[in-house]
């Protein structure tokens, strides 16, 4: 089924989507906003096959898709999120079987063990594989570094246009550099509305924050980017812990490790991150509580995870802060995240996102910016 409003086929609401449409118009690109299936596959193909970009969802976030092995389409990824180009994309394998990847030449002869016992725990799932690259890889993908990025996503529609296309796709998130990866169509529309033919709709993403990204080109194991895929699960398929990359890079630095910029996935209200859980709530902020507070919620308070659990909140995470964001409040206050295997992802997010720290004293939120040397 076609769905030409925005507002019909996704959760988003009218008015917003009204807006997107409006400069959707104005920007002279006019972005469709299909449901699924197998009309609107069938023309995501067609657009890709042609050198076109499309937005797609997976399980983490919805991704930007252009055929991988076709450099000017890969140009038109970066050019529509203004991304810079030093920083490299995941290609988007598909099928879980790496062997079939070798023989597309986008990994070479030699692939390590550990690759293929990672593939058949994680994949489909969001898990990112940093490898040596094959021969077919063009230079753009990868920001002309030696390795590149691979995962096999979890979800039926990006799986299947994967399966249509038949060749890798490759797919940041799919939002404009530097701001939150979208988890439902509707934020698509609003970030790349007016920029790109044709956004797919899948509905609201279920895992909710980026794969996890292991490099696995030196003798250790070593995660990029923390997700839900955790260390602890990495280490029971390897035997051995990976090694974390913590170092991030401002964005004036040359980018050696790529996916290190410390602000990153950024609301447009600055979010500062609390020391202690909140219990004073000012009217002119935004609240994100990780647990429910024992009073009940005014409009200004959200909740992450009502059971307390990682997955609900990574789920529900930049959800939140977008419906936060949109109410242009003065700032946006979160509570500290709790200990968890997968708190190292959570805290990885709100910490990029975030813009400085926020204490309670004398009675008011002292809100003190971060130092970005
Ligand atoms: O869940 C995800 O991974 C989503 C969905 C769409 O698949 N994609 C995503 O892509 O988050 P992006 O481009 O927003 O983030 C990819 C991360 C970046 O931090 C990038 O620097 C890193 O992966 N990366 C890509 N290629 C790399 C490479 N060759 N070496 C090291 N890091 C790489
Ligand atoms: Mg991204």
């Amino acid at each position: 089924m076609s769905v030409q409003s925005p507002g019909g086929g996704s959760r988003g609401k009218g008015p917003t989507l009204s807006l997107c449409r409006f400069f959707s118009n104005l920007l002279g690109v006019k972005t469709e906003l299909l449901s699924a299936d197998a009309s609107s596959l069938q023309k995501a193909m067609e657009l890709l096959h042609s050198g076109e970009v499309v937005a797609v969802p997976t399980e983490t976030v919805y991704g930007l898709a252009a055929v991988g092995l076709n450099p000017n389409a890969v140009k038109k990824v970066f050019s529509a999120k203004g991304r810079p180009s030093t920083d490299p994309l995941i290609l988007h394998l598909p099928s879980a079987d790496l062997k079939q990847a070798v023989h597309m030449g986008i990994l070479p002869e030699k692939v390590p063990a550990e690759a293929f016992r990672l593939a058949s725990a994680f994949w489909p799932g969001p898990l990112t594989m940093v490898l040596h690259r094959g021969p077919k890889v063009p230079d753009e993908v990868t920001a002309g570094l030696d390795p590149v990025a691979l995962r096999y996503p979890a979800h039926p529609v990006a799986q299947q246009l994967l399966a249509m296309v038949g060749l890798p796709l490759a797919a940041p998130s799919a939002n404009r550099f530097g701001r939150i990866s979208p988890t439902d169509a509707a934020s698509v529309m609003h970030e790349l509305g007016g920029r790109i033919p044709l956004v797919l709709d899948g509905g609201e993403c279920t895992t909710g924050v980026e794969s996890t990204v292991v490099s696995l080109v030196s003798s250790e194991p070593t995660i990029l980017r923390p997700g839900m895929i955790t260390s602890a699960d990495i280490e029971r398929v390897l035997g051995r812990a990976p090694q974390q990359k913590t170092k991030t890079l401002t964005p004036d630095q040359s980018m050696p490790a790529p996916g290190m910029l410390e602000s990153h996935y950024a609301p447009q209200t600055p979010l500062f991150l609390t020391d202690q859980p909140i219990s004073d709530i000012q009217p002119d902020m935004q609240f994100i509580h990780y647990h429910p507070p024992k009073s009940p919620l005014s409009s200004n308070q959200f909740v992450l995870s009502p059971q307390g659990d990682s997955a609900t909140a990574a789920r529900n995470l930049y959800r939140l802060l977008r419906q936060a964001d949109a109410r242009q409040g003065k700032a946006i206050l979160m509570e500290p995240i709790p200990d968890s295997d997968e708190a190292p992802a959570l805290r990885d997010r709100v910490q990029r996102a975030s813009v400085g720290r926020a204490t309670w004293s004398h009675g008011t939120w002292v809100l003190i910016r971060k130092n970005i040397d």
